[in-house]
């Protein structure tokens, strides 16, 4: 769906999707190493349990909502991806702990 413009060597930093280690680019949105890393949703909404994916990257749809380290409702857009990141698909609203 996605791909990856030829670019010089970028580093990378390793985070987990849903449990599943991922080498994602380093200075990349959450959203943006979903998308590259070939996920077609992040989300479900929580009335009908439809998929949504990032839409705007730019922090305005909230279509890109996940789970980041246990925390919901995390705009996967407006956060940069770092070392051990575990990012989860937020299923239906938000639990609240
Ligand atoms: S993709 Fe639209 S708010 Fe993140």
């Amino acid at each position: 769906m996605f791909r990856r413009l030829p670019e010089a060597r970028a580093a990378t930093v390793r985070v987990f999707i849903e449990g599943e280690a991922y080498e994602a680019r380093a200075g990349d949105s959450v959203a943006a190493a979903l998308l590259a890393a070939g996920r077609d949703h992040c989300r479900t909404t929580a009335v009908t349990g439809a998929q949504r994916a990032p839409y705007c990257m730019m922090g305005v749809c909230f279509d890109c909502l996940v789970r980041i380290d246990g925390v919901g409702n995390r705009q996967g857009c407006l956060v940069p991806v770092r070392e051990g990141m575990r990012i989860a698909l937020q299923l239906g609203k938000r639990a609240l702990d």
